[in-house]
Order: C-alpha cells, then sequence, then structure tokens
C-alpha cells in the first residue's frame, strides 16, 4: 500500500452557531475536523500538535492497530497525554480493513468537537460488494454544547447529575432550521434523480445514541463498524455513539426537497423526552429551493422495537475469523450504580469513583486512571499501576440469577479498581455482557480497542447459558455494539493482537464514571505475534 501523511494541529478555533460566539477545540481549526482517506493495506502517518493548553490524544476508533497498540490512543491506557505543546506520531497500518472508520480525542470529553471521518476504501481495483454509488457523502452526527467540553465534564461529575442535555444535535455541525437561529444553517446533499448514493453514518456524539432517517427513502445498510454486511433495509436505524453506518439510498422518489433528521434513543428515559431534532436536506436537482421539504419520521425516544429490529437483521457478509470453539468464558455485568456514599445505611461503603449520585461499574469494578498508561506499566514492568485480576464473574454473584427476567441483581456495589485481564495470545474468547443497575438499566454501546468481535447472541433479561441462543453462521462483526437495555449479548473474538486493549461504554459520561475495563494480550512466538518497541516520541506522563 501508499504512505498517507497528515498533519494534526490541535487548536482553539472560534465559531458561532445558533447566535452565540465561543471558542472549541478542533483540529486544523475545521469541525468536524479533517477527513482521512487511503485504501486498505495503506501506511497512515499523523503527526499532532498540541497547540492548545489542553492534553490531547487521538483514538482511531474501529482500527485494528495490529502490532501498533503505541498508536490506539486511549488516556493512560496505551499512553500518556500530549501535553500543551508536544508533538506525536501517530503510525499505523490499515491491515485487511476498510469502510467507515472515525478518529477522535480520548481525553476527558474533548471528542465532542475534536473528531472527524477516517475512510478507508478497498484496495486498489477492488469494487465493493454491492453496486457502485453514483457518489458518496459523509455524515458525522454530533452533539453541540454551548459549554466548554472539558469544563462540562468537570460540572457534570461534580453536580453528581446525569448526562446534559445538548443544546442542539448536529449534522456535519449544522443544526438545521428546526433550532432557533439556524435556518440557513443547514447541512444539503444535492441528489440527481434516479442514481444511488452511499452515505456514510458516523455517530461522533459523546453521549446520546441516535436514530436517523430520511423522508419518504429507504436506507439499506451495506456496512456496519467498517465491515460488510448483507444488504438489509431496516424499518428504523440506530446508531450509537462510537458506530458506523454505510447505506445505500436510491433517489427513486418525486422531485423534491426531503429532510434527513436525527433525534436521540434514549433507553433508560421513562418520562416524555422533549428534542429537537437535527434536520438535513436530501434535495433533488430540479426541486425548488424554496418547496417546503418533506418531513422525516423518527421513532419515539425510548422505541426499543425499532432497535431491536434493525439489529435482529444486522448479518456479516462472510464471518470469517469467527470461532466456533471458546478457550475462555467471560461473564461482566456491566452498569450504572448509586454512589454509595449517598446512601443512608452505615453498612455501604463509600467507593464510587466521584461524589454524585451516580457511579459505573463492569464486575462491580469501577475503573481507576492510572498515573502512568497501562501499556508502559506492562512492557517496561514497572509496577504499581495496575492488578492483573479483574474478576471473571462479578463479584457479587451470588445476588445474580441466571436467565432471570429481573436483570437487576440485588446489590452491584462498585469498589474502584484499576485491574485488567491478561489473555494468552491467540486465546478464543466469549465474553458475556450483561447490562445491570440498581438505578437503571439502559442500552450501552460497549467498545473494544484493537478488535471487531462478533455478536453471536443478545436478549433481554438475564443471561441464561442453557438456553441463550447464538448465531455461529453469520453474526454482524461489530466494534461497537448496544447491549440491550436491561439485557445481555454475547460477543468472540480471537486474542492476536499482543497489547492493552481498552473496554468500556461509548457514552462519554460513563466512561467519566469508571464504566471500563482493559484487556492485556501477551505476545505470541513469531516477530508478527510480538508488540515491537514504543516509537521515540511516545509522550511520558
Ligand atoms: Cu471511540 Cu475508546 O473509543
Amino acid at each position: 500500500g501508499l504512505t498517507r501523511f497528515y498533519d494534526f494541529k490541535v487548536q482553539t478555533t472560534g465559531i458561532t452557531k445558533l447566535c452565540k460566539s465561543k471558542q472549541i477545540i478542533t483540529i486544523n481549526g475545521k469541525f468536524p475536523g479533517p477527513v482521512i482517506t487511503a485504501n486498505e493495506d495503506d501506511r497512515i502517518i499523523v503527526k499532532v500538535t498540541n497547540e492548545t493548553p489542553q492534553n490531547a490524544t487521538i483514538h482511531w476508533h474501529g482500527v485494528m492497530q495490529r502490532l501498533t497498540c503505541w498508536a490506539d490512543g486511549p488516556v493512560y491506557v496505551t499512553q500518556c497525554p500530549i501535553r500543551p505543546g508536544e508533538t506525536y506520531t501517530y503510525e499505523f497500518t490499515m491491515v485487511g480493513q476498510r469502510g467507515t472508520f472515525f478518529w477522535h480525542a480520548h481525553v476527558s470529553w474533548l471528542r465532542a468537537t475534536v473528531h472527524g471521518a477516517l475512510v478507508v476504501y478497498p484496495k486498489r481495483g477492488v469494487p465493493y460488494p454491492f453496486p457502485h454509488p453514483y457518489e458518496e457523502h459523509i455524515l458525522v452526527l454530533g452533539e453541540y454544547f454551548f459549554r466548554n467540553a472539558v469544563k462540562l465534564e468537570r460540572a457534570v461529575l461534580a453536580s453528581g447529575g446525569g448526562a446534559p442535555r445538548a443544546d442542539a444535535y448536529i449534522i456535519n455541525a449544522h443544526p438545521g432550521p428546526r433550532y432557533n437561529c439556524s435556518a440557513t444553517d443547514v447541512e444539503t446533499i444535492d441528489v440527481v434523480p434516479g442514481k444511488t448514493y452511499l452515505l456514510r453514518l458516523i455517530n461522533a456524539g459523546l453521549n446520546n445514541e441516535l436514530f436517523f432517517s430520511i423522508a419518504n427513502h429507504k436506507l439499506t445498510i451495506v456496512e456496519s463498524d467498517a465491515e460488510y454486511t448483507k444488504p438489509f433495509t431496516p424499518e428504523r436505524l440506530m446508531i450509537a455513539p462510537g458506530q458506523t453506518i454505510n447505506v445505500l439510498v436510491k433517489a427513486d422518489q418525486p422531485i423534491g426537497k426531503y429532510e434527513m433528521a436525527v433525534g436521540p434513543y434514549m433507553s433508560a428515559q421513562n418520562v416524555p423526552f422533549q428534542n429537537i431534532s437535527a434536520v438535513a436536506h436530501f434535495q433533488y436537482s430540479g426541486a425548488s429551493l424554496t418547496s417546503l421539504s418533506q418531513p422525516a419520521q423518527l421513532p419515539a425516544f425510548n422505541d426499543n422495537l425499532a432497535v431491536k429490529s434493525h439489529m435482529d437483521g444486522l448479518r456479516s457478509l462472510n464471518a470469517t475469523y469467527l470461532p466456533l470453539e471458546i478457550d475462555s468464558n467471560l461473564f461482566f455485568t456491566i452498569g450504572l450504580n448509586e454512589n454509595q456514599c449517598n446512601r443512608k445505611n452505615p453498612n455501604r461503603t463509600c467507593q464510587a469513583p466521584n461524589r454524585g449520585i451516580f457511579a459505573a461499574a463492569m464486575n462491580n469494578i469501577s475503573f481507576v486512571r492510572p498515573s502512568l498508561s497501562l501499556l508502559q506499566a506492562y512492557y517496561y514492568d514497572i509496577q504499581g499501576y495496575y492488578t492483573p485480576n479483574f474478576p471473571k464473574k462479578p463479584l457479587k454473584i451470588y445476588d445474580f440469577v441466571y436467565g432471570a427476567p429481573n436483570n437487576a441483581p440485588i446489590d452491584t456495589s462498585a469498589m474502584k479498581g484499576t485491574k485488567v485481564t491478561v489473555l494468552e495470545f491467540g486465546t478464543k474468547v466469549q465474553l458475556v455482557l450483561q447490562d445491570t443497575g440498581t438505578i437503571t438499566t439502559e442500552n450501552h454501546p460497549m467498545h473494544l480497542h484493537g478488535y471487531s468481535f462478533y455478536v453471536v447472541g443478545y436478549g433481554t433479561g438475564n443471561y441464561n447459558p442453557l438456553n441463550a441462543k447464538l448465531n455461529l453462521v453469520d453474526p454482524p462483526y461489530m466494534n461497537t455494539f448496544g447491549v440491550p437495555v436491561g439485557g445481555w449479548a454475547a460477543i468472540r473474538f480471537v486474542a492476536n493482537n499482543p497489547g492493552v486493549w481498552f473496554l468500556h461504554c461509548h457514552l462519554d459520561l460513563h466512561l467519566s464514571w469508571g464504566f471500563s475495563m482493559a484487556f492485556i494480550v501477551k505476545n505470541g512466538e513469531g516477530p508478527l505475534e510480538t508488540l515491537p518497541h514504543p516509537p521515540a516520541d511516545l509522550p511520558k506522563c
């Protein structure tokens, strides 16, 4: 493949939106940030210089980083932050991967504005496994806040409240005409009647899973998380933070202007949620510019069935790497807990990660970020930054009843820890993720770094090993999967990429609350199974 060079300057940039001006952190002054393009097997080199007063790192979401864990980017997991004035050059190869990816900051909530698309085309001369579209467009979906993202995180953690409501949803940074002061701040895709378009959807938002639809048009999914799927036309489409979806849309309707709309999916919310949808236009050539647009319909904010029908239809085109046998069976509860400090009961300990009402944990461990990256501590064998004893089962397993419809164990109290699971090279893993929670259950988009995983099963209620139905034929291959609210998902992967790999909820508030853990995958025997030395410019802590 070729080598693609990019120069990323992390900068403070002025922006005016919704009639308010503010400073945001961007790459090269752009919001969303610059698009990186490459072909499968190309090498990508990005020199990142931090010109802001804020710590930065960049994560290449969905890129497997084969033997390049040093370039993965999550702060204090694979690297120390790029401090103000420092530079770090990320280098990695798109080994056997193509599709829609995105890059984003992986420090605090900086990804709110520091994100952009990473589009990898097939190898030169190799066609898509579907009819070639007339044109392609990238739609980066996000949440816009008037407040500074880093201050917002601090304020929310200090106040102990839930996820802050975005001031607007945005499509390629445009809120669209339903917001005050935004009548002309609209993304528009001009289309030729009869042609087919490929839309590359990315949810770069912080805390909201999103529904997406286009008025009167069908969306055919052909790729999900940068993996080809059997073509599938769901009634409704949901995209979680961290996910990417490619859809084909045929401009087969009467000439006119059609809304593309984005609104929230909130599985945990049972009080009516008022929101304004972001709207963009799918506009036929020949449509009068002043014509009214056809309104797009979105599901109700809490339409769990809409999400299920999307998931139920997702199938890998080829499940080439699916392990049929398993070496390691893991079971992790995931979910939200009350901060025990807030309870009157004297037997409860005060172990949640912040002073607020909420905490989050996996197997009762609320992750505490170390002060040296896990990867550096592991690679140089420096003791004291983590312990390799992440539990194989929830600590309160006696409260957990397999197969019960009640998904909330009696006590899911969390303790703080920086614990990891160590996997031998080549381990075939099945991991069941079980949503729990003493406050609420919720659809959590779980993201694994360094791998894609097959989603071989999922369901509502508690996982039951005796009757869980698994798809071992054509399960979808994803890097971020929304574990159903109050339910479970079983994922499989082969641990054949050495390094330290973060597993976390891709809702940023939950990540701040400790909703994460990490796998250490040991080296194998051969040179292609061994993590090389770090680059010389790797930031120091
Ligand atoms: Cu897109 Cu760890 O994140």
